[in-house]
């Protein structure tokens, strides 16, 4: 037994997406979710900082404003069930709210998210909040969101906050699939809160994810990074570089990572040795970018009407409650 001493066990799905997405032709790529392991989640947490990207701020200033009315349209007895539990900021303003509007009664806040210090950082971020009960589940998000819905009592609605346009790492076709995967889990008169990052000019979008400061490179470049600690890979960081491209057919910023000369490397836990030629890249995330009409139909296409819709048009960014028909 040759482990080292300090070895965690290896992560076997990490390390097959990893040997799939690296031998993957033409385009090698990672999936984007493996960007947020304790150190990616940080870089985000500042990312929503920057000015450049509006994204979280927008959804933020929606959220703050229109919180009341939001839970106004719900139906009395809600949970709530997250797809991700995020920093907790923008969840906050809806719990406080549901919290205000039953005085008497608690509600249940399910926050459903693979990493176990996310739900623990969640839990402390709004553990506060009067007569809101938090239930982590660690589990992904559709294994995660039917133990929730079945678990519920008969009769109690459920409303599901899929925030912050995560929905727009899927494509168009697996955007509408997963929410059509979600409304599979609920039942009529559901609720999903559904929240978009709009359209806009080309340099607006290239700026927020490629700022002057660097955040977001050492973001991407830490995907590499984490193969190299978590899979025993030797990837030299200093042959990479982060580029931020707008692919004009799918309408999406994809972000990859180009060898800025010819790389070999090897991850030992993945059983891979790859090379990638100068200038090729890996291809490690895209935000898609919607139109209004779009989210209408996708939520229809997906089984869902879209009861009311809130937009903040100065950066652009959309918060769409759907019912479950
Ligand atoms: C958290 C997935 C919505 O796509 O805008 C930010 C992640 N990537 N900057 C996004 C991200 C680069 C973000 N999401």
């Amino acid at each position: 037994m040759t482990q080292p001493a300090l070895s965690h066990a290896v992560n076997t799905a990490f390390a097959n997406d990893v040997r799939a997405g690296l031998t993957h032709a033409p385009q090698k790529e990672l999936p984007s979710m493996y960007l947020y392991d304790e150190v990616g989640s940080a870089l985000f947490e500042v990312i929503t900082a920057l000015p450049e990207y509006g994204v979280t701020r927008s959804e933020e200033q929606l959220l703050t404003r229109h919180a009341n009315d939001i839970v106004a349209a719900l139906p009395h007895d809600v949970t709530v069930a997250e797809l991700g539990s995020g920093s907790g900021r923008k969840t906050r303003r809806i719990l406080e709210a549901l919290s205000r509007k039953r005085p008497t009664s608690a509600t249940s806040y399910c926050p459903i998210e693979i990493s176990r210090t996310a739900l623990q950082l969640c839990r402390r971020e709004l553990g506060d909040i009067e007569r809101i009960a938090i239930v982590g589940y660690e589990r992904d998000y559709l294994a995660g969101l039917a133990e929730v819905s079945s678990e519920r009592k008969p009769g109690e609605p459920l409303l599901v906050l899929f925030l912050g346009s995560t929905i727009g790492n899927f494509g168009r076709l697996a955007g509408t699939r997963f929410l059509r995967d979600i409304r599979q889990m609920l039942k009529p008169g559901d609720m999903l809160l559904l929240g978009t990052d709009l359209d806009k000019p080309v340099d607006t979008l290239v700026d927020a994810y490629d700022d002057p400061v660097g955040v977001t490179a050492a973001f991407n470049l830490n995907l590499l990074a984490r193969i190299n600690r978590e899979l025993d890979g030797d990837f030299p960081l200093d042959a990479f570089e982060h580029v931020a491209r707008f692919n004009r057919d799918a309408r999406s910023i994809e972000m990859h990572l180009r060898a800025t000369r010819r790389v070999t490397a090897h991850v030992r836990a993945a059983n891979l040795t790859v090379t990638l030629e100068e200038g090729e890249t890996i291809w490690t995330e895209s935000s898609h970018k919607y139109r209004v009409e779009e989210i209408d139909a996708m939520a229809h296409d997906a089984g869902f009407g879209c009861e009311q819709q809130w937009i903040e048009r100065d950066w652009g960014f959309a918060e769409s409650l759907l019912v479950a028909r």
